[in-house]
C-alpha cells in the first residue's frame, strides 16, 4: 500500500465553520498572538487565555467533519494514510481517520502547568476551564496546546512519517509557522506533492501540483488524480 502523508492546517476545517488564523476575518485579526498564544501571555492574564481556548473548544465541539475530512478517512481503504495536523480540533478523528498526529496539541485536552504528563479530557457537557481549576497535584490547569515559543514534541515523529511518504498532500495551511511548514522538505526527492488551497500558497519546494480548491472539493479531485497515477 502506498503511504500517503497529509499535512493539514486551519483551512481543512474552514468548511466545518471553524475560523482560520491569517485569512481576512481570521482569529489573528481579532486577537494578539502574544496575548493568547504564548506562555508570557498566559502568565500575564491567564483568564483571557483560558477564555480564548474555551471559546475555540466550544466551537470545535459544535462543528462536524466536512467532506474533506471524510474523504481523507475513506482513503484508508486504498492507502496507508498518516495525517499530520496543525489543527487542534478532532475533526479528522471524528471523520474516521485512525492515524492522526497533532503537532500543536488538542483543544479537548488540558494539562497540569507543573507536570505535563497529567492530562485531562474535557467534554461537550463540561467544555471550560477557569483560573483556580487544578490538576491532581494542585497546580493550575492549562490548555494542552503548543504555544509560540514552546517546543513541538511531535515534530520528530512527523518528520519520520514524511520521510517514508510515497505521496505528500498539503491542505489548508498558509505554511507560515515552523517547524510544521518545514516538513515539506523531508519528503524524499521525486515524491509527488499536492497542495490543496483556494488561495496562492508559496511552498518551499519545487514541482508542487497545486489544486486551487477548497478542502472538500480538493480532496475529491486529489482522489481521482491519485487513481490515475500508477
Ligand atoms: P492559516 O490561517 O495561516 O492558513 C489557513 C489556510 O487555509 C490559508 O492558506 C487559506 O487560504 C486556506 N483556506 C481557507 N479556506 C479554505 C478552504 N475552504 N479549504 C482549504 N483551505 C482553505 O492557518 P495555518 O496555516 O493552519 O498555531 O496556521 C498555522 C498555525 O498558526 C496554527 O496551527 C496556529 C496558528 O497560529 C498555533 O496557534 C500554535
Amino acid at each position: 500500500m502506498k503511504h500517503v502523508v497529509v499535512l493539514t492546517g486551519a483551512g481543512m476545517s474552514a468548511e466545518s465553520g471553524i475560523a482560520t488564523f491569517r485569512d481576512s476575518g481570521g482569529l489573528w485579526e481579532q486577537h494578539r498572538v502574544e496575548d493568547v498564544a504564548t506562555p508570557e501571555g498566559f502568565r500575564r492574564n491567564p483568564q483571557l487565555v483560558l477564555d480564548f481556548y474555551n471559546a475555540r473548544r466550544k466551537a470545535a465541539f459544535a462543528a462536524k467533519p466536512n467532506a474533506g475530512h471524510v474523504g481523507l478517512a475513506d482513503m484508508e481503504r486504498e492507502y496507508k494514510v498518516t495525517i499530520i495536523t496543525q489543527n487542534v480540533d478532532d475533526l479528522h478523528e471524528r471523520a474516521g481517520s485512525t492515524h492522526v498526529l497533532h503537532l500543536h496539541g488538542e483543544l479537548k485536552k488540558v494539562r497540569s502547568t507543573v507536570d505535563p504528563s497529567l492530562v485531562y479530557e474535557l467534554t461537550p457537557e463540561k467544555p471550560d476551564i477557569h483560573v483556580g481549576d487544578k490538576c491532581a497535584k494542585g497546580s493550575q490547569l492549562r490548555p494542552d496546546i503548543v504555544w509560540f515559543g514552546e517546543a513541538v514534541p511531535m515534530i520528530e515523529e512527523a518528520i519520520r512519517e514524511v520521510e517514508t511518504a510515497d505521496v505528500l498532500v498539503v491542505i489548508g495551511t498558509s505554511l507560515n509557522v515552523y517547524p510544521a511548514a518545514g516538513l515539506l522538505n523531508y519528503a524524499p526527492a521525486g515524491v509527488p506533492v499536492y497542495l490543496i488551497d483556494p488561495n496562492n500558497v508559496v511552498a518551499s519546494r519545487s514541482g508542487v501540483h497545486y489544486i486551487h480548491k477548497g478542502a472538500s472539493e480538493g480532496v475529491g479531485e486529489l482522489r481521482s488524480l491519485l487513481r490515475k497515477t500508477p
